[in-house]
Order: C-alpha cells, then structure tokens, then sequence
C-alpha cells in the first residue's frame, strides 16, 4: 500500500518521535501537518521541511484542547483535502513518588498523554472513516505501557491508558470501518528532547505548588535524561512505524529488555504472583 500524495497529521512533531515521522512521511511523498504547543520549534520544523521541497504546514495546537485538535482536523482537510495517517504522538513525562507528585503534575500528564490522543481520536476519526479510503491512526503509548516501574506511575498510568484505549480503539474499526488501521506506538529509549519536556509546561500547571521537588523526582528525571541520551535516533523509529503502517500491523515494540519486563508482569498476573520489580535490562 502506497501512500504517495496522501496527507499526514504528527502531534508533538516539532521534535524528537513526532519531528522524524513528519520527516519520515515527507519522504515517501505524503503531504505533513505538523502540530505542536512550541511555536517558534514548529516553525523551525515547518520551513526545514519546506526548503527541502516538502509539501507540508504548521498547526500550533495543544493537544490538550479539544476545539485545538479539531481545528487541526480542519486544518488538514481545508489545506490537502484530507487525512489519511494521523499519528497521535504529543506526550510529556514527570515522575516522583505517587502521593508526592502535584495535582498539576497529574493533570498535565493525562491532559497530554491521554487526553491529546482522546481529543485527536474523537476529532480525526469520524473524518477518516467518512473518506472511505485506507487510512490508520497511530497512537503513542510506550514500553511503558506494558510494565510498572515506582516512580514513574503517573506515565505509566496515562501510558497504559492509551494502551487500552488504542486496543478497544482496532477492536471497533476492525469490526466497523476495516479501511481504517491502528497501531499503538510504544517506543523504547528513544534520543529526544522528553527529558526537557518542562519548557513547554504551559502556566495552569506551573503555579505555586506545581511542581514538588523530591528525591524521587530528581533521581527519576536524571535518570531518564540519561536514558533518552544515549537512546536510539528517532529516525529508526520513524522508519518503524511506517513499516507498521504499511503492515497494518497494531503493536509496534521494542525488542529489548522492556519485553522481558512486560512478560513478568503477565506472569506475575497468570499466576496471581504479587508484582516484581523488573526493570528491562537493556544491556
Ligand atoms: P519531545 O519532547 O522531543 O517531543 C514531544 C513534542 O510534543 C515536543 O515538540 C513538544 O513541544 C510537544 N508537546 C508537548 N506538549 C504538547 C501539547 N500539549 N500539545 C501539542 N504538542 C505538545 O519528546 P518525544 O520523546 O519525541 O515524545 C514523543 C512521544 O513519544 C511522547 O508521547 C512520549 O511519551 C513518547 N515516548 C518517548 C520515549 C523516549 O524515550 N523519547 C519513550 C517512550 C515513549
């Protein structure tokens, strides 16, 4: 399945995972939408790709607002007449101990991770299913939703949520509107700009009391910087996902230690064993 001359949306591509699809996309000839929160990164993003030769546009939007992501929907259609891969992928990570970590930090986190792909779901697909044409939306969760690490609960939580939702999200379209795919993207450590994710924390989360600074947090924010650091280019992921696409394959994985870590916790459950601590071993 070719999809030459075909137009598609990236949340979150103004860097990182998001940056590489729409580079990605842009390759084997499709028309980019590349929507973020961060104005003057899109822009950079947005006229790179236009000097290259590209046929793409730029959306400010936060995922988070329900009217943005349809006027995003809009924007795709007036702009190239449609949409045909729409890669839901805007996400942000804070961690800390669970009853530590703010009201704010919570609410950002599902306001984004979850909520965005909501929001982008509710707004795209109707539109999608309406075309009538082979088409598949792409949902970024992570290895992080097929485990539990502490610390990191709040991601886990809106990543596994994206998880199930993405699973009941194949299990309708499969039994409704078939042309339309799904996959759920759950990356590895990927090299990006997630560990720096607060410089685009917008102001309703970052009043007094919004962030609560621990041992916990700053030991899992280290970590994670360092991580994501030496993790792969997000061009290999990229190229990942667009095999999937064509594939119409749903779960887009790792190979790493993160899948022995998943097959724990299933274990862990089949046998009614408490949870292990088992942490992927990516040596
Ligand atoms: P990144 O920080 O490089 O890119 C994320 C982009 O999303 C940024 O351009 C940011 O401005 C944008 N964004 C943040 N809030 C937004 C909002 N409310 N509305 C619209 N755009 C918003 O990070 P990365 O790593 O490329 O993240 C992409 C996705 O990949 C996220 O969902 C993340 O959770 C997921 N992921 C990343 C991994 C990694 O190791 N980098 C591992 C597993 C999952």
């Amino acid at each position: 399945e070719t999809f030459q001359g075909k137009t598609a949306v990236v949340t979150g591509a103004a860097s990182g995972i998001g940056h590489a699809l729409a580079l990605r996309f842009c390759e084997e000839g499709m028309n980019v939408v590349l929507a973020d929160i961060e104005p003057a990164a899109l822009t950079a993003a947005v006229s790179e790709l236009e000097s290259s030769g590209y046929s793409v546009c730029g959306v400010v939007t936060d995922v988070a607002k329900p009217e943005q992501v349809s006027a995003l929907a809009d924007a795709a259609f007036d702009t190239f007449g449609g949409a045909h891969i729409v890669c839901n992928n805007a996400g942000i990570f804070t961690g800390g101990l669970l009853w530590e970590e703010s009201l704010a930090d919570y609410q950002w986190s599902l306001d984004v991770n979850l909520w965005g792909v909501i929001h982008g779901v509710r707004a795209f697909v109707p539109r999608m299913i309406d075309q009538g044409e082979p088409c598949h939306v792409v949902n970024t969760a992570s290895m992080a939703a097929l485990t539990t690490m502490p610390f990191a609960g709040v991601y886990h939580m809106t990543k596994h949520a994206v998880l199930a939702f993405s699973e009941s999200l194949y299990h309708e379209l499969a039994l409704t509107a078939p042309q339309v795919g799904v996959s759920v993207l759950c990356p590895e450590l990927i090299k990006t700009g997630i560990a720096n994710c607060d410089r685009n924390r917008p102001a309703q989360y970052s009043g007094e009391g919004d962030i609560v600074e621990s041992d916990a947090r700053t030991m899992v924010h280290d970590s994670i910087a360092s991580g994501v650091s030496s993790g792969l280019p997000p061009r290999e992921m990229a190229e990942r996902v667009l095999e999937a696409v064509k594939d119409n394959r749903f779960y887009i994985l790792s190979n790493d230690g993160w899948m022995e870590s998943a097959r724990t916790r299933i274990e862990d459950i089949l046998q009614g064993r408490n949870p292990t601590l088992a942490p992927p071993d990516l040596t």
